[in-house]
């Protein structure tokens, strides 16, 4: 677990890239409804999803608002150098740090902030191991776009929400690849219908969302 003490909060957030934004519209709806108190992110990269859960949800939380955000940093393949997203991780990072003090320091009230710097599928497992399953009210699974750590980060996720909780995967139809050639190994959509349709009695869709991320609600333990 690492800290962002020493960084400067007196700028502005950083931001170089931007999947989230569009997607608040229909976050907004549902933060409303859920108000979760704890949340577990699985891919932060810059912190921009981060920082808008964290001024969301510090907005109308009632009570203690803590955040548990899970990286490699090391990027996914996307990020790697001739990939479509190719970002220089270290910077990402250090983006990350910065925005989070930046986001912490203006919140409308204290937030309890985890960093687990991890590979996810042993932060996920540290976590669950920590007896920390079935505790979390929303997790957002954005880490890895490879369909089997989908599938591990999806089981792992279910077993740290809690009944009531909202699981939301970004990237349904993401794919790096041709049309034509597109291989389902590398592509998050085989894993995420593979555990809708595994824990189906478990889970119900959210039936008003965009269909690029996927939003269901844990009914059963
Ligand atoms: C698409 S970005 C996350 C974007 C972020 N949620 C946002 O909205 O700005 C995916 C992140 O997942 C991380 N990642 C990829 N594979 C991972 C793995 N197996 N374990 C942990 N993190 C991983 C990458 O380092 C990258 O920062």
């Amino acid at each position: 677990m690492a800290g962002t003490e020493g960084l400067d909060s007196s700028a502005s957030l950083e931001f170089t890239e931007d999947w989230f934004s569009r997607h608040m519209p229909t976050w907004d709806r549902i933060l409303t409804s859920l108000k979760p108190r704890k949340i577990l992110e699985i891919g932060s990269f810059e912190g921009r999803s981060a920082c808008y859960l964290i001024e969301k949800c510090a907005d109308f939380a009632d009570g203690e608002l803590s955040i548990t955000c899970v990286d490699s940093w090391q990027g996914g393949r996307e990020h790697q150098q001739g990939g479509m997203a190719e970002a220089k991780m270290t910077e990402v990072e250090r983006r990350f740090d910065h925005n989070m003090r930046f986001a912490l320091g203006r919140a409308a009230r204290p937030v309890t902030f985890c960093k687990l710097k991890q590979n996810s599928c042993a932060a996920l497992a540290g976590l669950i191991t920590a007896g920390l399953s079935e505790s979390f009210d929303l997790v957002y699974v954005d880490g890895s776009h490879e369909a089997p750590d989908v599938l591990s980060d999806a089981v792992m996720a279910f077993a740290l929400l809690r009944v009531g909780g909202t699981l939301i995967f970004d990237d349904y139809v993401w794919s790096d690849q041709p049309p034509d050639k597109r291989d389902p190994s590398r592509m998050p959509k085989p894993a995420i219908d593979a555990f809708l349709n595994v824990y189906y009695r478990k889970l119900i869709p959210y039936e008003w969302v965009p269909l690029w991320q996927i939003y269901v609600r844990k009914i059963a333990a």
